[in-house]
């Protein structure tokens, strides 16, 4: 197998005033990319930021690799000027989306990669004829909108679905993932690890992302 563990921190819980501060020092502690969550109100009943201050925390980090979870209501519209803000991973849900292989492209045509996500009620196999397209694709293991929330142990078996079937897929998780529910992640076949306030707020952040990362190593073969 070719995929790697790779752990992603979410800055959600951090302190957004001290963004660049904040994720350097996540990156200084070995995360392996940062998961920024771009939220529009619209799409779930939350707001954060949008690509200028991706473009800013460019600035400041050149070199890191940068996911947007695009948790809005038109991806396609957020394309080019993520990508014009250095994105790498543009992941984004296909609920709200008519034609998820047109977006795909024209992210891909960008220069960026695709992720594609799905909510805790969208059924894996909505993602099945897209799996050619993607370069990742994202289950959601809470409902978007909030960090802090409870792990949805449900969502495993869309997990183990997408691994039995596709080997070789980066197959990430986000929401309520920390040292007490990677076992199950990492189990069902994860690879790309989101965990935000159980990293953001560890006293040892270069502990717990070490650990989680050697428990998803374990279960890739
Ligand atoms: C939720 C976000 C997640 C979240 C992760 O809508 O997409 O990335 O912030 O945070 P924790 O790990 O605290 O659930
Ligand atoms: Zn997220």
């Amino acid at each position: 197998m070719s995929v790697k563990a790779k752990i992603g921190p979410s800055i959600l819980n951090a302190d957004l005033s001290n963004l660049a501060e904040e994720s350097q020092k996540l990156l200084d502690n070995g995360a392996d990319y940062l998961h920024l969550d771009v939220m529009d109100g619209t799409f779930v009943p939350n707001l954060t930021f949008g690509h200028p201050m991706v473009k800013s925390l460019r600035n400041k980090i050149k070199t890191a690799f940068f996911e947007t979870h695009m948790m809005v209501q038109s991806p396609e519209q957020w394309i080019a000027p993520m990508a014009d803000a250095g994105v790498n991973l543009y992941t984004f849900h296909i609920e709200p989306v008519e034609d998820v292989c047109k977006v795909s492209r024209l992210v891909q045509e960008s220069g960026m990669r695709v992720g594609l996500a799905i909510k805790p009620g969208t059924e894996v196999k909505a993602l099945e004829k897209y799996l050619s397209i993607a370069d990742v694709v994202l289950v959601m293991t809470v409902e978007p909108g909030f960090g802090g929330q409870s792990f949805m142990a449900d969502m495993m078996p869309k997990v183990e679905w997408l691994r039995e079937n596709y080997p070789n897929l980066d197959i990430e998780v986000d929401g309520g993932v920390g040292p007490k529910t990677i076992e199950c992640c990492a189990k069902a076949g994860a690879n790309m690890i989101v965990s935000g306030t159980a990293v953001v707020g560890a006293c040892d952040q270069r502990q717990v992302m070490k650990d989680m990362r050697e428990v998803v190593q374990s279960y890739l073969k």
